[in-house]
């Protein structure tokens, strides 16, 4: 099975990924995780281009990395994982790509994009999705001690777009569950474990 979780910076993704992964443990799943960018020494590595502030980006180039990074996480990571009856969580996947590169970007056409996530996906695609919902202000107040990545420099007007290509993604796909990432961590957790337990029946 492949959760993803999608949200902007500071939505509550890795607090709930981190519940969600104990939980799943104690009940015996077998569980990994992986953040993306990053979870290979390739990605990890393309990462840390993406995110330094030091560094100028055009958009394209941007999406196709953050591609690259994803298509060598999922062919050398995931789908072993897979086939082998893991539970595979990722920290953002390709509905990243969409809202941020293709909403706040507006780099090419969504069209486009969306070949290119099922090419660096290698076709596969996530059981279940959370979209963490939060507005830009509460989170903006969740990250005020630290230090802004390239992404997080973007500014107010980017991140009102990512919104919205996240609200439009959630829309269109019966695979993602909205959750409002406003409410306290416990609730959050248990909305979550709510559908995982019956999607995995324990
Ligand atoms: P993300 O992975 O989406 O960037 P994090 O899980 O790292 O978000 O959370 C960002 C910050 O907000 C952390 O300090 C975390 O403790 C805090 N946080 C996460 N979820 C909530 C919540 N529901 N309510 C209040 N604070 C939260
Ligand atoms: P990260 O620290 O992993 O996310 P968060 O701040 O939510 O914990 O940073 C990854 C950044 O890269 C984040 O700003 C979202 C952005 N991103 C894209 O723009 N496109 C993508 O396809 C992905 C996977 C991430």
């Amino acid at each position: 099975m492949l959760i993803s979780f999608e949200g902007i910076d500071g939505s509550g993704k890795t607090t709930q990924i981190e519940l969600l992964k104990n939980r799943l443990l104690d009940d015996g799943v077998k569980v990994q995780v992986f953040r993306e960018p990053g979870g290979t020494e390739v990605s990890e590595q393309i990462r840390s281009i993406l995110l330094n502030p030091q560094v100028e980006i055009d958009p394209v180039t941007e999406m196709l990395l953050f591609s690259s990074a994803r298509s060598q996480l999922i062919s050398s990571r995931v789908m072993p994982l897979l086939a082998s009856n893991h539970v595979v969580i990722l920290d953002r996947f390709y509905d990243s790509t969409i809202a941020y590169q293709g909403y706040g970007r507006e780099c090419l056409p969504l069209e486009q994009i969306h070949q290119i996530n099922h090419i660096a996906s290698h076709a596969i695609a996530p059981d279940i999705t959370f979209y963490l919902r939060v507005s830009r202000e509460v989170s903006a107040s969740r990250r005020a001690n630290q230090l802004e990545d390239r992404m997080e420099k973007s500014g107010d007007v980017f991140y009102d777009k990512v919104i919205a290509g996240f609200d439009a993604l959630a829309a269109s796909e019966s695979r993602i569950q909205t959750i409002d990432a406003g409410q306290s961590i416990d609730l959050i957790h248990q909305q979550i474990w709510q559908k995982i337990s019956l999607s995995l029946s324990i």
